[in-house]
């Protein structure tokens, strides 16, 4: 099986990163040929104005990639923006691609709508419409097959005219300066690259005609647009592409240090570069069961973030028994984290030993990922070739 998956340079990895993804495609390298690439372009997608740091951040990436373990005599291991062959397929499916397709993709909607504070204004929208909406299909006379679906793209497609409206400054222009967005950010933000991400990321998975594709649940939407565009180009042109599957892994999510998803975002991330004394501060404030006041109160260790850590890092035995004694109120939460930290440590350090032994040599690390990028150039020319034929552009 082909394996293809790419991250977008967002600077130094953490350990939500490493159960969330990387950790499944160490295992995919040892059994399937791997393309895994550093998606820069896509980061241009959403922060085109900052370009500053894109570098140090792909060099980021790059080095938490190899210290972890991802291997170039394996992997194919590369930067997206170094294959132009993706960008030549992205417009090329952009062709094929409806607009619709993308305009209904949720985690374009979820991604605009959080950049841009929109959810609640939607929210809003929808609530006050649904009575309204509700008797308007009781209206329709036709036979209708899924009326709560009904319902929920009509509120969807009002909601979005109603926004639209609002920042043309038809309706309340004081709701936007509440929520503190404004006109010009929303048109900066929501761009034709913005929507074209997927078209993108098909064309990355599709380009190495990739069958499978280790990612994350959240991407799940974007695989099956993935699996549309290859249905459809092969519908149109002739059986050029496989239509790739997700590859989702079944570790476990790791909570952020406050319980939350780990994400940079919310600082309540362990990165692979944090010193040891940065681990220990981050651990040792570590939200536990919030019932749990004292060292002899009772806890509920499934909904303890540090135990959760635990089950991850201590070994199974230990972990049972520190299961028994925080439910029987005999071990505190300090003791507790004082061993969790200990177990941590022991998967970090060589981690981080090895991390920054890499980074003293960034330009071999650079060589590698040129040379991966040479190697995926070839396999996406092929590609390119059989798709220019299908589609007469010779
Ligand atoms: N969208 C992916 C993410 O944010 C990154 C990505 C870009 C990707 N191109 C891809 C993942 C192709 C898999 C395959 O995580």
């Amino acid at each position: 099986m082909r394996v293809v998956s790419g991250m977008r340079p967002t600077g130094k990895l953490h350990l939500g990163h490493y159960f969330g993804v990387i950790k499944n495609w160490i295992e995919l390298q040892k059994k399937h040929q791997t393309f895994f690439f550093i998606a820069d372009w896509h980061a241009l997608t959403t922060a085109y104005k900052k370009t500053a740091d894109l570098q140090k951040n792909i060099e980021d990436v790059m080095v938490d990639w190899l210290a972890l373990g991802l291997d170039p005599q394996r992997s194919c291991l590369f930067i997206q923006s170094k294959v132009k062959e993706h960008a030549e397929l992205h417009l090329l499916f952009s062709m094929i691609t409806p607009k619709s397709w993308l305009e209904w993709n949720p985690t374009y909607k979820d991604m605009k709508y959080n950049l841009l504070k929109l959810q609640e204004i939607s929210l809003q929208f929808r609530g006050g419409l649904r009575d309204a909406v509700r008797e308007f299909i009781n209206m329709i006379p036709y036979k209708v097959e899924d009326f709560e679906k009904l319902e929920e793209r009509m509120l969807d497609d009002l909601a979005e005219t109603l926004i639209a409206a609002l920042f043309e400054g038809e309706i309340e222009p004081d709701l936007l300066k509440k929520l503190n967005v404004s006109k010009r950010e929303f048109y900066e933000t929501d761009t034709y690259g913005f929507l074209g991400y997927p078209v993108l990321q098909a064309a990355d998975i599709l380009i190495y005609k990739g069958e499978g594709v280790p990612v994350g649940e959240d991407q799940l939407p974007h695989i099956e647009l993935t699996r549309e565009i290859a249905r459809r180009f092969n519908y149109l042109y002739g059986e050029v592409f496989p239509e790739p599957s997700a590859l989702l892994t079944e570790t476990p999510r790791i909570p952020g240090t406050d319980g939350r998803k780990m994400s940079k975002s919310y600082n309540n991330a362990i990165f692979f570069a944090d010193s040891c004394e940065e681990v220990e501060r981050k651990v040792m404030g570590m939200f536990t069961d919030p019932q749990k006041l004292r060292k002899n109160d009772p806890g509920r260790p499934n909904i303890c973030a540090v135990f959760s850590y635990h089950k991850l890092f201590t070994t199974k035995e230990q972990t049972e028994v520190i299961e028994k004694n925080c439910i029987a109120g005999k071990l505190g939460c300090v003791e507790c984290k004082r061993k969790v930290l200990e177990s941590l440590e022991e998967f970090l350090s060589p981690i981080r030993d090895k991390r920054e032994k890499i980074k003293k040599d960034i330009k071999k690390v650079r060589e590698i990922f040129s040379e991966g990028s040479l190697r995926a150039e070839k396999e996406a020319r092929e590609t390119i070739s059989e798709v220019r034929i299908a589609m007469n552009l010779r």
